[in-house]
C-alpha cells in the first residue's frame, strides 16, 4: 500500500510516500519539508494566519515534487494521510482539504492521523524498528509525555508536562537570551561552547515520586541568572549548557522511572523510544542511550529530521491505520486539542 502523506499542523509543511511492501528505511520513497521559519522569525513565534497562508502557497508543489522524487504519479497512490490534530485550527484545515480533496479525486480511502501517533510512530520507520511493547517520550514544542506503548494503537499515558512543554522550554529561555526564533536548536548548539557546571539549574519534580514534568520554573531560573550576569558570550553559553544539562537530567531520570514502572520482567522495561524535536537533540541522545545500554537495552530514535516535524511520520501511521481497514468518512474535520 502506497500512503501520501501530509502535515500541516503548524509551521513546516511536509509531505512524503510511505510505501508498506518495501518496510523500514527502504518503505520511505521520499519526503519533503518545507519550513516557514523565516517567515515568522521576525515575529518571535508562529503566526497562525500566515502559517495557513504559507501552507496553501507550498503544499501543492510539495505534493508533486514529492511524487517525482519517489518515481510515481497520483495514479500509483492507495491512499492519502493527513494531521488531523492537535494544532493551529487554520493550518491543519489546508492539510486536511486538500488530502481530503485528492482522497476524493483518486477515489482512494483518506485518514485523519493524531500529530502526537505519528512522532510516537517515527521510529518506526528506521530500520531494525522496536516491537512493541515499549515506553514512549514525546518531547516536541507542544507536547512532553511519557507513554507506554502496549500495541501500536495502545497507549497509556504515564505522566506529562504540568505548564511549559520541553522545546517551549528551549524556545523560550533562549529568546530571554536574546536568540532568535526558534531558539531551541540555537540554544543547543551554543550549550556546546558552555562550560560544564559554570551554573547548575534545578532538575524540576525528581524530586518526589511521578512522572509528570514541570519546565516553567527553570525558565524562571534561568532568567534570573542571566539578568544577574554579565551577558557576555561565554556566560550566555555557559547558562545554556547549565539550563541543557538540567533538561537532559530531568528527563532521562523519568525515563527511567517509567521503564522501571514498566516492570522488571518485560520487554518494555527495556526500551525506550524517543521522538519529537527535543529528540533531535544530541546530548539528549547520547544520555538516554548510556541510560538504555546500562539497563540491558536500547534507546531508539528517528534521524534528527524525522524528530522534528514531517510528512513520513503521518504517511507511515496513517498507513498501519488504512491496513487496519480504518478510515475517515467523507468529512473534513480538524481539532485543535485532542488526546492522544
Ligand atoms: O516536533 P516539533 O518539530 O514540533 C512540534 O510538534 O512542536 O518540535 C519543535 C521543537 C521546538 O521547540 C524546537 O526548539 C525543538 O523542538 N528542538 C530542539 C532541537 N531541535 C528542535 N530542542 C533542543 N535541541 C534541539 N537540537
Ligand atoms: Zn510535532
Amino acid at each position: 500500500m502506497r500512503v501520501l502523506g501530509i502535515e500541516t499542523s503548524c509551521d513546516e509543511t511536509g509531505v512524503a510516500v510511505y510505501d508498506t511492501t518495501a518496510g523500514g528505511s527502504a518503505g520511505l520513497r521520499a519526503h519533503a519539508v518545507y519550513s516557514q521559519i523565516a517567515l515568522h522569525a521576525e515575529y518571535g513565534g508562529v503566526v497562525p494566519e500566515l502559517a495557513s497562508r504559507d501552507h496553501v502557497r507550498k503544499l501543492l508543489s510539495l505534493v508533486r515534487q514529492t511524487l517525482a522524487e519517489a518515481g510515481l504519479t497520483t495514479a500509483d497512490l492507495d491512499g492519502v494521510a493527513y494531521t488531523a490534530g492537535p494544532g493551529l485550527v487554520g493550518a491543519l484545515l489546508v492539510g486536511a482539504g486538500t488530502a481530503r480533496a485528492l482522497a476524493w479525486a483518486l477515489d482512494v480511502p483518506a485518514i485523519g492521523v493524531h500529530h502526537m501517533e505519528g512522532h510516537l510512530l517515527a521510529p518506526l520507520i528506521e530500520d531494525d524498528p522496536p516491537e512493541p511493547p515499549f515506553v514512549a517520550l514525546l518531547v516536541s514544542g507542544g507536547h512532553t509525555q511519557l507513554v507506554a506503548v502496549d500495541a501500536i494503537g495502545r497507549y497509556r499515558m504515564l505522566g506529562e508536562t504540568l505548564d511549559d512543554a520541553a522545546g517551549e522550554a528551549f524556545d523560550k529561555t533562549a529568546k530571554l537570551m536574546g536568540l532568535p526564533y526558534p531558539g531551541g536548536p540555537q540554544l543547543a548548539a551554543l550549550a556546546e561552547q558552555g562550560t560544564p557546571g559554570a551554573y547548575r539549574f534545578a532538575r524540576p519534580m525528581t524530586d518526589r515520586p511521578g512522572l509528570d514534568f514541570s519546565f516553567s520554573g527553570l525558565k524562571t531560573q534561568v532568567l534570573l541568572a542571566w539578568q544577574q550576569s554579565d551577558q557576555s558570550p561565554q556566560t550566555r553559553a555557559d547558562i545554556a549548557r547549565g539550563f541543557e544539562d538540567a533538561v537532559v537530567d530531568t528527563l532521562a531520570i523519568k525515563c527511567e522511572r517509567a521503564l522501571d514502572a514498566a516492570g522488571s520482567d518485560t520487554p518494555a522495561c527495556n526500551t525506550l523510544v524517543v521522538a519529537g524535536g527535543v529528540g533531535a537533540n544530541k546530548r539528549l541522545r547520547a544520555r538516554l542511550q548510556a541510560m538504555c545500554v546500562q539497563r540491558g537495552g536500547r534507546a531508539c530514535f528517528p534521524r534528527p529530521a524525522l524528530c522534528t516535524d514531517n510528512g513520513a511520520m503521518i504517511a507511515f501511521a496513517g498507513a498501519l491505520r488504512l491496513q487496519a481497514g480504518q478510515h475517515d468518512d467523507a468529512q473534513v474535520k480538524v481539532v485543535a486539542r485532542w488526546d492522544m
